[in-house]
């Protein structure tokens, strides 16, 4: 069974299309990623499936449900855990499990005992009286994700789960979210734009860019797909990347033979090749000849990082980038809800 089906899905924002014609298929017990940088239409995917925002056009079903006609047994059938943090600080673990348990009538006759399962499975047992506010950010997050499972969802959604956690903390979460894949069954529907947390957690993944997928499959086709090794060449002062010099020089690199692809971000360039190690010296001699000064050379195996290059010309934004602008997005959207 399909645990998540969309059709052309689409949302605009007066004209911006923040979602674009997105096609899908999720399968039951599926973990599914949704890899792209901020602005890329993530949230507001999940904000369509679990029925907070109406598509502009297209279709989806979620469970067999549809997400206009049939809102209430979509959101019977998932849980959600949103990008910003959404606990009560002055309630105690327990109690922010229990208010939650009634708001989504959960039957009382197993609420002690889906509470106590949930916190033995976050490892939460111990602080569960301890208020909130107490709490380091891992543990709310994983206060937040028990809270999401409550009610045996079929489908459950993490939206940017370990947005602004040290990397410690987003590796522990990282466990535990693989964890109730396995043990509960959920199909999960992640979004994120660290490629490593994509890359370790989801059996497939759909690179997304401007609310479009740009390219959907497992972690290991899509960087098969790149054909090669990656050798990436920082440079010491990077010529504009329009200029004649730089043009002649990835010119020169692309007819080296065997190389695959060419590409220059801010300032470095990749080359992508089979038997990458054999090819530094020729591209080094390439860029001495002319005369652009490499500041160091290394080669590895692709990435998604180096997947999500190869669709979009562009990085994955770094992570103190994201995290400033994802802040002032916060902020306009607590403006927005004030006014
Ligand atoms: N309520 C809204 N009104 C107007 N524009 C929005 C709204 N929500 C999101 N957007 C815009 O839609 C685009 C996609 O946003 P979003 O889905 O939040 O991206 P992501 O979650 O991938 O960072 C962005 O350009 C964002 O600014
Ligand atoms: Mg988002």
């Amino acid at each position: 069974m399909n645990a998540i089906e969309t059709i052309k899905l689409t949302k605009k924002f007066d004209k911006l299309t923040a979602v674009d014609g997105v096609d899908l298929t999720i399968e039951e017990g599926e973990f599914f990623g949704f890899l792209g940088p901020n602005g890329a239409g993530k949230t507001t995917t999940i904000s369509m499936l679990s029925t907070i925002l109406r598509p502009t056009s297209g279709s989806a079903n979620v469970w067999g449900y549809d997400i206009v006609k049939e809102q209430d047994k979509v959101r019977k059938s998932i849980g959600v855990v949103f990008q910003e943090p959404s606990v009560d600080d002055d309630l105690t673990g327990m109690e922010n499990l229990e208010f939650h348990a009634r708001l989504y009538k959960v039957p009382k006759d197993t609420m002690a005992s889906r509470t106590k399962e949930l916190l033995e499975l976050m490892e939460l047992t111990d602080r569960s009286k301890d208020l909130m506010k107490t709490y380091s950010g891992g543990m709310r997050r994983r206060l937040e994700i028990a809270r999401g499972l409550l009610h045996h969802p079929k489908v459950l959604f993490l939206d940017e789960p370990t947005l602004g956690l040290d990397p410690q903390t987003r590796r522990l979460i990282w466990k535990y979210i693989d964890k109730l894949n396995k043990v509960e069954n959920v199909t999960m529907l992640l979004t994120t734009h660290y490629m490593d947390e994509a890359d370790y957690l989801c059996n497939r993944i759909a690179i997304i860019d401007n609310g479009k997928i740009v390219a959907c499959d497992t972690p290991a086709n899509l960087k098969d797909g790149m054909g090669g090794d990656i050798i990436t060449l920082t440079l010491s002062t990077p010529p504009p990347a329009n200029s004649e010099k730089i043009k002649k020089a990835k010119k020169d690199l692309e007819n080296l033979g065997r190389v695959l692809s060419v590409s220059l971000v801010k300032d470095t360039i990749k080359l992508t090749a089979s038997k990458g190690e054999t090819l530094i010296p020729p591209a080094l001699n390439v860029l001495r000849d002319n005369k652009i000064d490499v500041r160091s050379v290394s080669l590895h195996e692709p990435t998604l990082e180096d997947v999500f290059i190869k669709f979009t010309g562009r990085k994955l934004r770094d992570e103190v980038e994201g995290n400033k602008q994802h802040m002032v997005k916060a902020m306009k959207q607590h403006r927005r809800f004030r006014h």
